[in-house]
C-alpha cells in the first residue's frame, strides 16, 4: 500500500467553463513527479497521433461508450460529463451522436495541450457547438448536482492526487447524474510496472494504485441500489515509455457501467 506524503493545498472549485487556478503550498513529491511523467508522455501522443486516424489507443471510442450511446437516445436536453477526456476519443463521438438534437458535453483535463486538440477536434468533426472544454483537475472540478445523462471516466479516476479524492469524486459523480442517466468508470487497479530490459521494479505512474477489490468494494457502496449494466476486470499488459526505459505494465482494469434509479 502507497503511503501519501501530507501536504497543503488551497482547492479552487471549478464549474464548466472556467479556467484553472491552481494554488498548492508545498508539492506532494511523489505526485508532482508522476504528473510530470504523464504529463510528458501525453503531451507526446497528442501531438502526434490524429484521433480516429492512428493505430495508437486514440483510434476510436471504446466500445462500452459506444454501446451506452442507444441506451440514452430518448434522454432530452441531453448533457455528458467527461472526466480525464484526453483529445475527445470519446467526448467527439458522444457529440456525434447526438447529431441534430444537440446537447452539451462537459469535457475537464488537466493538460492544456489535451483540452486545445480537443477544440481542434471537436471543430474538425461539426461538434464544436456541442463540446466544452475546461482545463482543470479532476479533483477541483465540481459536478454540480442532478445535471447529467451521462458521466465518464475512461483511465482517469486513478489519477486523482489521494484515495479521499478517489471516494470524494464517487460521491459527486453519483450525485451529479440525473434520474436514470449512466455512468460509465474504467479504472485501472492493482498497476504493476517493470523495466522491460532489466526486469527492475518501477514505481506504477499512477497516483491512486488500489487493490481491485478495495475499488470494486467502493463503487459498490457508492452505487447501491443502481441497476448494474456491465461489471468487468480484465488483466492486461503492455509496453510504455517512462523516460529512457521501457516498462512493462500489469493492471487489472475495472469497468464499471451503472444505470441511476
Ligand atoms: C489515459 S488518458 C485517457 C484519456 C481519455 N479518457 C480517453 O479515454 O481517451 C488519461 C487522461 O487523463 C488526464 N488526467 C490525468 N490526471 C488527471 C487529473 N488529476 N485531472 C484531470 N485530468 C487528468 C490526462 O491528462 C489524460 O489526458
Amino acid at each position: 500500500m502507497v503511503n501519501y506524503v501530507p501536504y497543503y493545498s488551497i482547492t479552487l472549485h471549478m464549474s464548466a467553463g472556467d479556467s484553472v487556478i491552481q494554488i498548492g503550498v508545498g508539492m506532494n513529491s511523489r505526485i508532482d513527479k508522476i504528473r510530470k511523467s504523464e504529463k510528458q508522455s501525453h503531451t507526446k501522443i497528442y501531438n502526434e497521433e490524429d484521433l480516429y486516424n492512428t493505430d495508437s489507443w486514440l483510434k476510436k471510442p471504446i466500445k462500452t461508450v459506444q454501446d451506452i450511446m442507444p441506451l440514452l437516445s430518448d434522454h432530452e436536453c441531453f448533457r455528458a460529463l467527461d472526466l480525464g477526456c484526453g483529445i475527445g476519443r470519446n467526448s467527439i463521438y458522444i457529440a456525434e451522436q447526438l447529431g441534430n438534437k444537440g446537447g452539451l458535453v462537459d469535457c475537464v483535463d488537466i493538460l492544456d495541450i489535451a483540452i486545445e486538440k480537443l477544440r481542434e477536434n471537436a471543430c474538425i468533426h461539426g461538434v464544436e457547438e456541442i463540446i466544452n472544454g475546461t482545463v482543470s483537475t479532476i479533483e477541483q472540478f465540481s459536478i454540480p448536482k442532478s445535471t447529467y445523462d451521462f458521466i465518464l471516466a475512461v483511465s482517469a479516476l486513478e489519477h486523482v492526487e489521494s484515495e479521499k479524492a478517489f471516494l470524494d469524486k464517487l460521491q459527486e459523480i453519483n450525485a451529479g447524474i440525473k434520474s436514470h442517466g449512466i455512468v460509465c468508470l474504467v479504472i485501472n487497479s492493482e498497476v504493476k510496472e517493470c523495466n522491460k530490459d532489466t526486469g527492475e521494479d518501477i514505481e506504477p505512474q499512477f497516483e491512486v494504485n488500489l487493490p481491485t477489490t478495495m475499488i470494486q468494494s467502493y463503487l459498490d457502496n457508492a452505487f447501491g441500489g443502481w441497476s448494474t449494466i456491465k461489471k468487468t476486470v480484465s488483466s492486461q499488459e503492455y509496453d510504455i515509455p517512462r523516460g529512457s526505459v521501457i516498462s512493462h505494465l500489469t493492471t487489472n482494469v475495472i469497468t464499471f457501467v451503472g444505470q441511476a434509479p
